[in-house]
């Protein structure tokens, strides 16, 4: 008998078929999100899933389901799955780290074009019918090229950020709790500050840390008090990095030049204010949506969820587990 599975969201035809050649497979292409007491429903008798980031998996998820062995995330960020329960109850947890970093890049510097150059709000003015004329002083933006760009965690998308930058011919700072190679370095062309002084001289300050204890709120407050009057923050990472009740603050009081932002505290509610200021820009956590990318990440998501049912040894494994478990 095939082991059972469950999907928790909709995922692409050819990846689910490749899962029934190994499952019995209990899918969601309807799409219905589910809370937490259908999802502990659905996975009671199952041996593994595949989880997007608003399924939580937790100590009380886990109690139920004493047939589990794979939590498989469509996702690099893990923020929605207690990994140290899941050790604890021996289940196999892995994410989809690399296949998204080059998309998740290019967007960011969509947030960071679109925010600076006010593309946004141009489109808006211009849909709402109020384009009179050609003015001079319309639509004054900021500059992209020559700015200093901030990146705060410097991991594979930090880096490939970092990357784009040349073509700008922008200096770049990072600041990370692991500095990189110098070989690294150089090829970023970016050189490592302290966290204070990344937070001064940066003109966009770009962010790219995992979500996690250490990281909630890591620019609140004290820190939108040190950022350049000016500056622009991007945050395509994680919601909950930023304290967005603070930077609500720093935008009305005019510190900032402007946002960009793809996630928030309490997706999909966002805090409403946000939505009142011109100078920020808004997208629904999309920032590794291109066709290709979100089908690599299932297809990566699948394929872990193979190997660990199959040989133990999933490519992308969070918590070794000790032998046995
Ligand atoms: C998206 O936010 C991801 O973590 O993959």
């Amino acid at each position: 008998m095939k082991p059972k599975i469950l999907v928790t969201r909709e995922i692409f035809d050819d990846v689910l078929e490749m899962l029934a050649e190994h499952f019995e497979v209990q899918a969601n292409q309807d799409d219905r999100p589910m809370d937490p007491p259908t999802l502990a429903r659905n996975l009671a008798d199952k041996a593994g899933v595949m989880t997007t980031l608003v399924d939580r998996v937790d100590g009380p998820l886990l109690a139920g389901c004493p047939t589990l062995k794979a939590v498989c995330n469509i996702a690099v960020g893990f923020n929605n799955i207690d990994l140290a329960a899941c050790s604890r109850a021996g289940v196999m947890v892995t994410n989809t780290p690399g296949v998204l970093d080059d998309s998740t890049a290019d967007f960011t510097w969509a947030l960071i074009l679109a925010t600076a150059r006010r593309v946004v709000e141009s489109d808006a003015h211009l849909r709402a019918g109020g384009w009179k004329g050609w003015y001079l002083k319309q639509f004054l933006g900021l500059d992209v090229h020559h700015a200093t760009l901030g990146i705060l965690g410097f991991g594979r998308i930090g880096q490939k950020v970092a990357r784009r930058a040349a073509g700008f011919d922008m200096p770049v700072l990072y600041h990370s709790t692991r500095r990189v190679t110098a070989e690294v370095a150089r090829a970023c062309n970016a050189v490592y500050v302290t966290k204070e002084e990344l937070l001064a001289r940066t003109d966009i300050l770009s962010l790219h840390v995992p979500y996690a204890p250490a990281t909630h709120h890591l620019i609140g407050p004290a820190e939108l008090a040190l950022m350049k009057p000016g500056a622009i923050l991007i945050n395509a990472a994680r919601g909950g990095v930023v304290d967005d009740a603070a930077l609500v603050e720093a935008l009305a009081g005019g510190r900032l030049a402007g946002a960009g932002l793809d996630v928030f505290e309490n997706e999909p509610a966002l805090n409403p204010a946000l939505i009142g200021f011109k100078n920020v820009v808004l997208t629904p956590h999309i920032a590794s949506s291109s066709a290709a990318t979100r089908h690599a990440m299932a297809l990566l998501a699948a394929q872990n969820l193979v190997a660990a049912l199959t040989t133990g040894q999933p490519p992308n494994l969070l918590n070794p587990l000790p032998t046995g478990a």
